[in-house]
Protein backbone atom coordinates (compact mmCIF):
# COMPACT_ATOMS: atom_id res chain seq x y z
CA UNK A 1 0.00 0.00 0.00
CA UNK A 2 2.58 2.30 1.06
CA UNK A 3 4.70 1.07 -2.43
CA UNK A 4 1.78 2.07 -4.38
CA UNK A 5 1.18 5.34 -2.92
CA UNK A 6 4.83 6.53 -3.08
CA UNK A 7 4.95 4.76 -6.71
CA UNK A 8 1.73 7.58 -7.40
CA UNK A 9 3.59 10.38 -6.11
CA UNK A 10 6.72 9.79 -8.07
CA UNK A 11 4.47 8.87 -11.09
CA UNK A 12 2.58 12.45 -10.62
CA UNK A 13 5.94 14.27 -9.80
CA UNK A 14 7.70 13.18 -13.26
CA UNK A 15 4.58 13.61 -15.14
CA UNK A 16 4.84 17.57 -13.81
CA UNK A 17 8.99 18.13 -13.62
CA UNK A 18 11.58 17.50 -16.26
CA UNK A 19 14.54 16.50 -13.71
CA UNK A 20 17.71 16.23 -14.35
CA UNK A 21 20.05 14.72 -11.89
CA UNK A 22 23.69 16.68 -12.50
CA UNK A 23 26.67 14.82 -10.38
CA UNK A 24 30.59 14.74 -10.16
CA UNK A 25 32.11 11.77 -8.71
CA UNK A 26 35.35 10.35 -8.07
CA UNK A 27 35.15 7.06 -6.33
CA UNK A 28 31.88 6.27 -7.01
CA UNK A 29 30.11 7.15 -3.78
CA UNK A 30 28.27 10.16 -5.47
CA UNK A 31 27.62 8.12 -8.41
CA UNK A 32 25.64 5.21 -6.93
CA UNK A 33 23.50 7.95 -4.87
CA UNK A 34 23.03 9.87 -8.06
CA UNK A 35 21.98 6.72 -9.77
CA UNK A 36 19.47 5.94 -7.44
CA UNK A 37 17.66 9.44 -7.31
CA UNK A 38 17.45 9.45 -11.22
CA UNK A 39 16.09 6.05 -11.28
CA UNK A 40 13.09 6.81 -8.06
CA UNK A 41 12.30 9.75 -9.64
CA UNK A 42 12.69 8.75 -13.77
CA UNK A 43 15.36 11.70 -14.05
CA UNK A 44 17.93 12.19 -17.21
CA UNK A 45 21.49 12.27 -15.77
CA UNK A 46 24.17 14.27 -16.32
CA UNK A 47 27.50 13.13 -15.62
CA UNK A 48 29.93 16.12 -14.62
CA UNK A 49 33.52 15.02 -15.79
CA UNK A 50 36.76 16.85 -15.95
CA UNK A 51 40.05 16.21 -17.61
CA UNK A 52 41.91 15.54 -14.55
CA UNK A 53 43.83 12.36 -13.85
CA UNK A 54 43.16 12.00 -10.22
CA UNK A 55 43.51 8.66 -9.36
CA UNK A 56 47.03 8.55 -8.09
CA UNK A 57 47.83 10.19 -4.79
CA UNK A 58 49.59 13.58 -5.87
CA UNK A 59 46.16 14.29 -8.00
CA UNK A 60 44.60 13.41 -5.16
CA UNK A 61 46.45 16.09 -3.58
CA UNK A 62 45.85 18.54 -6.17
CA UNK A 63 42.10 17.86 -5.48
CA UNK A 64 42.57 18.85 -2.06
CA UNK A 65 44.36 21.84 -3.03
CA UNK A 66 42.18 22.77 -5.60
CA UNK A 67 38.74 22.68 -3.19
CA UNK A 68 40.20 24.67 -0.68
CA UNK A 69 41.03 27.56 -3.00
CA UNK A 70 38.06 27.16 -4.66
CA UNK A 71 39.37 26.47 -7.82
CA UNK A 72 37.16 25.42 -10.59
CA UNK A 73 38.60 22.73 -12.62
CA UNK A 74 38.01 22.35 -16.51
CA UNK A 75 35.30 19.90 -17.43
CA UNK A 76 34.09 18.58 -20.46
CA UNK A 77 31.15 19.56 -22.56
CA UNK A 78 27.27 18.78 -21.04
CA UNK A 79 25.49 16.26 -22.86
CA UNK A 80 21.97 17.91 -21.10
CA UNK A 81 20.70 21.18 -21.97
CA UNK A 82 19.93 22.78 -17.79
CA UNK A 83 17.53 24.88 -19.81
CA UNK A 84 15.37 22.63 -20.49
CA UNK A 85 14.46 21.18 -17.04
CA UNK A 86 12.25 22.88 -14.40
CA UNK A 87 14.81 20.94 -12.03
CA UNK A 88 18.44 20.31 -11.82
CA UNK A 89 19.36 18.15 -8.47
CA UNK A 90 23.36 18.80 -8.01
CA UNK A 91 25.40 16.26 -6.26
CA UNK A 92 29.09 15.89 -5.69
CA UNK A 93 31.73 14.85 -2.68
CA UNK A 94 33.01 16.61 0.11
CA UNK A 95 36.58 17.22 -0.86
CA UNK A 96 38.27 19.15 2.47
CA UNK A 97 35.30 20.26 3.55
CA UNK A 98 34.32 22.00 0.30
CA UNK A 99 32.90 21.09 -3.34
CA UNK A 100 34.51 19.25 -5.30
CA UNK A 101 36.13 21.42 -8.45
CA UNK A 102 34.88 20.12 -10.92
CA UNK A 103 31.22 20.36 -9.10
CA UNK A 104 31.82 23.79 -8.45
CA UNK A 105 32.94 24.43 -12.39
CA UNK A 106 29.73 22.87 -13.53
CA UNK A 107 27.47 25.31 -10.80
CA UNK A 108 29.44 28.10 -11.81
CA UNK A 109 29.06 27.95 -15.53
CA UNK A 110 25.17 26.40 -15.07
CA UNK A 111 23.99 28.64 -12.85
CA UNK A 112 22.02 31.11 -14.93
CA UNK A 113 20.18 28.57 -16.78
CA UNK A 114 19.03 26.79 -13.56
CA UNK A 115 15.29 27.15 -12.55
CA UNK A 116 15.00 25.18 -9.09
CA UNK A 117 17.85 23.40 -7.68
CA UNK A 118 18.24 20.22 -4.91
CA UNK A 119 21.35 19.58 -3.26
CA UNK A 120 23.23 16.15 -2.28
CA UNK A 121 26.68 15.41 -0.93
CA UNK A 122 28.47 12.35 0.11
CA UNK A 123 31.25 12.52 2.50
CA UNK A 124 33.22 10.22 4.81
CA UNK A 125 32.22 12.62 8.18
CA UNK A 126 32.35 16.30 7.62
CA UNK A 127 32.38 19.14 5.74
CA UNK A 128 28.63 18.60 3.81
CA UNK A 129 27.02 21.55 5.65
CA UNK A 130 29.29 23.82 4.84
CA UNK A 131 29.52 21.97 0.96
CA UNK A 132 25.75 22.16 0.76
CA UNK A 133 26.10 25.71 1.68
CA UNK A 134 28.46 26.69 -0.88
CA UNK A 135 26.47 24.73 -3.90
CA UNK A 136 23.20 27.06 -2.99
CA UNK A 137 25.07 30.11 -2.43
CA UNK A 138 27.10 29.84 -5.94
CA UNK A 139 23.82 28.08 -7.69
CA UNK A 140 21.99 31.66 -6.73
CA UNK A 141 18.55 29.19 -5.93
CA UNK A 142 17.30 28.37 -2.36
CA UNK A 143 17.04 24.45 -2.82
CA UNK A 144 14.23 22.81 -2.73
CA UNK A 145 15.82 19.84 -0.57
CA UNK A 146 19.19 19.09 0.76
CA UNK A 147 20.81 15.57 1.69
CA UNK A 148 23.88 14.74 3.39
CA UNK A 149 25.12 10.71 3.22
CA UNK A 150 27.91 9.60 4.49
CA UNK A 151 29.89 6.95 2.88
CA UNK A 152 28.80 3.75 5.42
CA UNK A 153 25.10 4.82 5.00
CA UNK A 154 25.96 4.35 0.92
CA UNK A 155 23.95 0.99 -0.18
CA UNK A 156 21.90 0.48 3.34
CA UNK A 157 18.88 1.04 4.70
CA UNK A 158 19.66 4.27 6.05
CA UNK A 159 20.86 5.57 1.95
CA UNK A 160 16.97 4.49 0.87
CA UNK A 161 15.31 6.14 3.95
CA UNK A 162 17.43 9.04 3.08
CA UNK A 163 17.03 9.30 -0.50
CA UNK A 164 13.27 8.83 0.28
CA UNK A 165 12.65 11.30 2.35
CA UNK A 166 14.86 13.84 -0.24
CA UNK A 167 11.96 13.40 -2.64
CA UNK A 168 9.18 13.70 -0.54
CA UNK A 169 10.59 17.36 0.58
CA UNK A 170 11.40 18.04 -3.26
CA UNK A 171 7.53 16.53 -3.87
CA UNK A 172 5.84 18.40 -1.05
CA UNK A 173 7.29 21.85 -2.61
CA UNK A 174 5.42 21.68 -5.77
C1 LIG B 1 40.70 14.96 -2.01
C2 LIG B 1 39.65 14.43 -1.06
C3 LIG B 1 39.30 15.15 0.05
C4 LIG B 1 38.31 14.69 0.94
N1 LIG B 1 37.96 15.45 2.02
C5 LIG B 1 36.94 15.05 2.82
C6 LIG B 1 36.50 15.88 3.90
O1 LIG B 1 37.01 16.98 4.16
N2 LIG B 1 35.48 15.44 4.67
C7 LIG B 1 34.88 14.23 4.45
O2 LIG B 1 33.97 13.89 5.19
N3 LIG B 1 35.27 13.42 3.43
C8 LIG B 1 36.27 13.82 2.60
N4 LIG B 1 36.67 13.02 1.55
C9 LIG B 1 35.95 11.76 1.32
C10 LIG B 1 34.86 11.92 0.26
O3 LIG B 1 34.07 13.06 0.48
C11 LIG B 1 33.91 10.73 0.30
O4 LIG B 1 34.64 9.54 0.19
C12 LIG B 1 32.90 10.84 -0.83
O5 LIG B 1 31.84 9.96 -0.59
C13 LIG B 1 33.53 10.54 -2.14
O6 LIG B 1 32.56 10.63 -3.15
P1 LIG B 1 32.81 10.02 -4.58
O7 LIG B 1 33.06 8.54 -4.38
O8 LIG B 1 31.54 10.25 -5.31
O9 LIG B 1 33.98 10.70 -5.18
C14 LIG B 1 37.66 13.47 0.68
C15 LIG B 1 38.03 12.72 -0.46
C16 LIG B 1 39.00 13.20 -1.32
C17 LIG B 1 39.38 12.40 -2.55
Amino acid sequence: MRINALSYYVAKFAAMKKVLVAYHSLTGNTEKVAREIAKQLDADVEVIRDYARRKHLLARLSAALEAVLKISASIKEAEHKVANYNLVILGGPVWVENMSSPLRAYIKREAEKFDQVALFCTESGQGGEKVLAQAASLSGKKPLAEMILMEKEIRTDAMDNKINEFIDVIQAAN
